[in-house]
């Protein structure tokens, strides 16, 4: 064997012990170690080198199998047609040459016609039903053999016990997905970090883990669902010809299907079908990871039959990656305008869930020792739909000798005060107040912004020199600043400091919820800052108000209640709104004079607004004492509706809802749209 022979087979060695070590932590351990994008990607690795040198395919390679060994605890069951999986395409090219090879095959130049089904991200299973009557289920295993879990399958309502009407085939295996709607593991999580439990780290995850459950009391506990998506062994009746009828056989006979499934034609049918629904993949309830698209005629299916692992006739289209493997360089500390100190990740920039992401919160010292991380290490960065980037994971078996910890400072990066953490709070405060520049420019920041005093042009970046140039020392300095002051910063030109003047002049004139919610106080956000301005209608009434009034409110818990009750009796507080009021600032309760016509009614939104953001419109909507919602439902008034509305607009349209584009919700609540 020469030198380059033995580095190829080393190589092949390597691949093959990382993708079986993957194989069995991801379908067996219910814990992947790596993401899936990293693990295609070793996979196509030693896919490539076998197809160079075929010689070389062992049959213990993971590309001749389709899972991994079925953990002992459960009985085992034979599936009576193996459970395949699917190749991938990442791009149009790779779906036009999927098409190209299937006429090759069938030796025509039509386009073929495809059923589209969003691939659902969770776990494969086989329900096997005799006579109507849900006998087993099992999971997909090694794909010849699977795991028994029909205790766990029963306790999953979408799935039938019986089956309903009477022309079904007396034998019928039906294959589909079972899965985790995004909100049930979004609560799971929440109760297993409150709990100190591990939380899972993606909907899939959580999916295998409650299925793989002894005790079906846990799994009945899950909130899954399942939807149908083919058959597998049947005997007993005569099927329809077509894929897209089987699955509106499956549909009567009471199992779930997908409602987004579709006919398309050719490969620019898949394409569009796939540009479209990718931009409604933040919208739909449940995690997708791409497209299925399977030639629907049954016949032509059985024509091209399989290749390997996977049938020829069908293909999954994949989306972007949402978890991918990247470093974490190091981590800082920043300082919130409330002291609080966060740890932010600076990671090695990687690409994921479509943009390349170079930091990630890590939120505070508990989510740092729950993740078990240190500086150095490989983490799995997980990034869903418009979610800020999370560390999910630490990729162990990469760690390097010496990692190094992260310790929280004893003193505060910015201004060097100590660092205090209170009992029972998960939160490290730096105890500095207003003697710490951090926490200044982020209370300056938080008081200009849109949500609250609205300050047009007053930036992050011009924050930042006003402070350090000790213009302004408190919020209440921005109305003392005169063009003069301005010339000091820099890129300031004489008229964007007028300009500048101007905007801190007319910002002066603002409404009560604005300025309630610009005062910062803990944990008021703009929506409990418009509850207190319609309640209690004046700045003199709500500081005067008790705890009790306070906790009385809908919506109002002890601890924001305590929180309002504590900055209302603070001296310096009421001398800041004071001091404020005498440099002009008034707030007209704008939700008296006008909420008339807006209140009560509920509003929700959907798709990007042509010339504002979501939430400047909900300020409006709010500020006229409309309801926002986040779901669409026979209470709601209105969509407001924009480019690229997906589900929302349908229900609504189903509902009856009255839309609403940008233009006419304006003119609904008499604001010029100019
Ligand atoms: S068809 C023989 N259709 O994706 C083809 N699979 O590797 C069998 N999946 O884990 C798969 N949604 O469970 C098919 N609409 C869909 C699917 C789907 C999700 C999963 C499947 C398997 C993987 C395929």
């Amino acid at each position: 064997m020469n030198e380059s022979q033995s580095e190829l087979t080393a190589l092949l060695l390597s691949l093959k012990n990382q993708l079986n070590q993957h194989n069995y932590s991801y379908y067996v351990l219910d814990d992947p170690s790596i993401p899936d994008a990293e693990y295609d990607r070793l996979f196509c690795q030693l896919q490539e080198i076998e197809k160079t040198y075929p010689d070389l395919i062992t049959s213990d390679s993971p590309t001749q199998r389709v899972g991994a060994a079925p953990l002992g605890k459960f009985k085992q069951i034979k599936h009576k047609l193996p459970m395949l999986s699917l190749s991938n395409a990442f791009n149009d090219e790779d779906i036009t040459n999927f098409e190209v090879r299937l006429q090759d095959r069938l030796q025509s130049i039509d386009h073929l016609e495809f059923v589209a089904e969003p691939k659902l991200d969770g776990v494969a299973v086989s329900l096997f039903y005799k006579n109507g009557q849900l006998l087993y289920g099992a999971t997909r295993g090694d794909g010849e053999v699977g795991e028994d879990i029909t205790h766990n399958v029963r306790t999953i309502k979408s799935i039938p016990l019986i089956l309903i009407g009477k022309d079904y085939p007396s034998i019928l295996e039906v294959r589909g997905e079972i899965f985790m709607p995004k909100s049930s593991f979004e609560s799971l999580n929440t109760k297993a970090i409150e709990l100190g439990d591990k939380p899972f780290v993606n909907p899939r995850n959580a999916a295998a883990g409650s299925l793989r459950q002894l005790d079906s009391k846990v799994t009945a506990s899950r909130s899954l669902r399942m939807c149908a998506y083919s058959i597998g062994f049947t005997e007993g009746s005569a099927l329809p010809d077509t894929h897209y009828e089987m699955l509106c056989k499956l549909s009567e006979w009471g199992l779930a299907t997908n409602k987004e499934m579709a006919i398309v034609n050719g490969a620019n049918g898949c394409s569009q079908y796939y540009q479209s629904l990718s931009m409604r993949r933040d919208d739909l309830s449940y995690e997708i990871d791409g497209i299925v698209f399977k030639v629907n005629n049954f016949k032509l299916q059985n024509e091209l039959g399989f290749v390997s692992r996977s049938p020829r006739w069908a293909i999954a289209y994949k989306f972007p990656a949402q978890e991918e493997i990247t470093t974490l360089l190091s981590v800082d500390f920043q300082v919130g305008r409330t002291g609080a100190l966060t740890p932010v990740a600076r990671l090695e920039p990687v690409f994921v869930g479509g943009v390349t992401v170079s930091n990630a919160t890590l939120h505070n010292m508990d989510e740092i020792n729950r993740l078990g991380v240190c500086v150095g290490d490989q983490v799995i960065i997980r990034r869903a739909g418009d979610v800020i980037p999370k560390i999910v994971k630490v990729v162990s078996e990469k760690r390097t000798l010496n990692p190094e910890q992260i310790i929280l400072p004893k003193e505060c990066p910015i201004c060097g005060s100590p660092v205090e953490t209170l009992e029972g709070e998960a939160v490290a405060r730096c105890t500095g107040n207003l003697v710490c520049s951090a926490q200044l420019k982020e209370s300056i920041k938080h008081f200009a912004s849109r949500k609250a005093m609205d300050i047009d042009g007053l930036g992050h970046k011009l924050i930042d020199q006003l402070v350090e140039k000790e213009l302004v020392q408190n919020v209440a300095d921005l109305f003392r600043l005169k063009v003069n002051d301005l010339a000091l910063l820099e890129r300031m030109a004489s008229k964007s400091a007028n300009n500048l003047i101007k905007a801190i002049e007319s910002a002066k004139e603002t409404s009560l919820t604005k300025f309630i919610f610009s005062l910062g106080i803990r944990e008021v956000g703009e929506t409990t800052a418009a509850l207190l301005s319609k309640k209690f209608e004046s700045i003199e009434s709500l500081s005067n108000t008790d705890v009790q009034t306070l906790e009385s409110l809908q919506d109002i818990g002890p601890i924001m209640a305590n929180n309002i009750f504590c900055f209302f009796s603070a001296t310096e507080n009421i001398e800041k709104i004071k001091e404020l009021v005498s440099l002009g600032i008034t707030f007209q309760n704008v939700e008296q004079g006008t909420s008339a016509e807006l209140d009560g009614l509920t509003f929700v939104l959907t798709g990007t607004l042509p010339s504002m953001s979501r939430d400047e419109m909900k300020a409006h909507l709010r500020d006229q004492g409309a309801k926002i919602s986040g779901s669409v439902s026979k209470n709601t008034s209105y969509l407001i509706a924009g480019e690229s509305a997906g589900s929302k607009l349908k229900k609504a349209v189903n509902l009856g809802v009255k839309i609403l584009n940008e233009e006419e919700a304006l003119a609904l609540m008499h604001i010029s749209s100019e």
